[in-house]
């Protein structure tokens, strides 16, 4: 047996019950209520990173919420892997739907994961993902094994669009200089077919609002003679697609970057089963914009979704009432060459555009960000996929992911050095979802690849 399945035999229910201490506690950005216990999660952070060897640690104060930054430099001849990860989860709500709460982490078996999952807020994002590296660090600290120099940049931001970070890596470029970025914060396709994402979608989210007459209205009174804000924001929704399911702002296309027949082909041959697609979520059919595929439209296709949508009377029974105002929360996810700030701008002309007199319109930008592709020909990637072949038993499939990291356009911006995102969780972990985990089986297999990923990528460097 190789020595660090060796050490994670020996270990390996030690690195579980961690990881649930570091679960327990509810480190969520979004809502200033949680905000001590962002601090304590800041600190358990720390504490974790100077357990597996790390020989500078600090917590970095920045106007939000802290970022956690280590290192461990044995040679600056040698080369150095910069792992960055999150510490901040989303809100677990709705609370209801969760079968365990989401703070209480516990281990079920699934039959996806026969070995059991960890269910909690955080497990697979990212709090289970990111700590595979720091118990990776430990294993090649304590077996002296560790190749080269390691920087660590944990961040308490990143649900929350991560406005922060970015201003520290730009104050920050010798500090945070490095050879590769490595994350764990993505997926892979299955336990039995492994994958290494190359790409992400960028991001704009916006918030509208409509505003009708200057109060809530008697909907018998005042019906019909006045526009009213939840039926034209719903139209001026309904009519952001057309009857192929294509956006139709203007311009919104231009700088998409088509795949060729090749490329297109090349992603095809990754293993899918609609069946088992639809089967999973419950649905009859899938749906999308015409002449793309399930794969397609979920990684190199834009989209344009409504997150949240509100506005007059929800509560019990009925109340008969043309409301003020109506709001929603739309996101697009965006390809490579789309500029989000670009594409944000166009949304916000065109959305003014098509509101109809007799009612106003407000566009709220919050956060986005660029999508990002990273070659498979780079001495990151070719290192990655040596370390799944060594711990897999096969070649990991290259796959872009149809999730954002906006911060990682960022990274290459300012460090001029490639991200190769090593991600271990599954789609059906539900991460952002009420019943989130990360399987057992997952978690230590990320812990057992990652030394080799710093073995070749080294011994690749020379
Ligand atoms: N880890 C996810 C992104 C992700 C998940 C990418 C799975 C690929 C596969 C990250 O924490 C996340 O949730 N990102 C947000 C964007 C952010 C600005 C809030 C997203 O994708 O919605
Ligand atoms: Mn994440
Ligand atoms: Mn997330």
């Amino acid at each position: 047996m190789s020595v660090i399945k060796e050490y994670i035999n020996k270990n390996k229910d030690r690195f579980i019950n961690e990881l649930i201490e570091l679960l327990k506690i509810p480190s969520i950005s979004a809502d200033s209520a949680y905000k001590d216990d962002m601090s304590t999660m800041a600190n358990a952070i720390k504490s974790s990173l100077e357990q597996a060897g790390c020989d500078i640690v600090e917590i970095c104060k920045t106007e939000g919420y802290p970022i956690v930054y280590g290192e461990k430099i044995i040679d600056p001849n040698l080369p150095t892997v910069l792992v960055y990860g999150h510490y901040d989860v989303q809100p677990p709500d709705p609370l209801d739907l969760w079968d365990s709460a989401p703070f209480e982490p516990i281990i079920k078996k699934t039959a996806t994961h026969p070995d059991g999952a960890i269910f909690a807020r955080g497990a697979c994002d990212d709090k289970g993902q990111l700590y595979m590296h720091v118990k990776a660090l430990e294993f090649m600290t304590n077996s002296n094994t560790l190749p080269c120099n390691v920087k660590f940049m944990i961040e308490g931001e990143e649900e929350v669009g991560s406005a922060n970070l970015a201003t520290f890596v730009q104050n920050n470029r010798e500090k945070l200089a490095n050879d590769v970025i490595l994350i764990s914060d993505t997926g892979m396709i299955a336990n039995d077919v492994p994958s290494i994402t190359t790409g992400l979608r960028g991001l704009s989210y916006v918030e509208v609002e409509v505003t009708g007459p200057n109060r809530d209205l008697h909907s018998g009174l005042y019906g019909g003679a006045v526009a009213n804000p939840i039926n034209i924001l719903t139209k001026m929704i309904a009519s952001l697609h057309d009857e192929n399911n294509h956006i139709t702002i203007p311009g919104f296309y231009d700088r998409v970057e088509e795949l060729s027949t090749d490329e297109r082909a090349q992603m095809a041959k990754a293993p899918f089963s609609l069946d088992t697609y639809k089967e999973a979520l419950d649905i009859d059919a899938v749906y999308g914009e015409k002449d793309y595929t399930t794969n397609e439209r979920n990684s190199i296709r834009p989209t344009l979704d409504v997150n949240g949508i509100w506005g007059g009377y929800i509560g019990e029974g009925a109340k008969t009432v043309i409301a003020s105002k109506a709001f929603a929360k739309i996101s697009m996810r965006l390809v490579p060459n789309q500029d989000w700030e670009e594409i944000t701008q166009l949304f916000k002309s065109h959305f003014e555009a098509i509101a109809p007199a007799g009612v106003r319109v407000k566009v709220t930008p919050h956060h986005g960000g660029q999508g990002y592709v990273t070659p498979i020909n780079s001495i990151g990637y070719q290192a990655a996929a040596k370390a799944y072949t060594a711990t897999f038993g096969k070649e990991p499939i290259p796959q872009r992911s149809g999730g954002s990291i906006p911060i990682v356009s960022l990274f290459e911006e300012n460090l001029k050095s490639k991200t190769i995102l090593m991600g271990f969780g599954l789609d059906s972990d539900a991460i952002h979802s009420p019943n989130e985990h990360f399987g057992v089986w997952n978690y230590l297999k990320g812990v057992e690849t990652i030394p080799y990923f710093y073995e070749y990528f080294t011994e690749l460097s020379k």
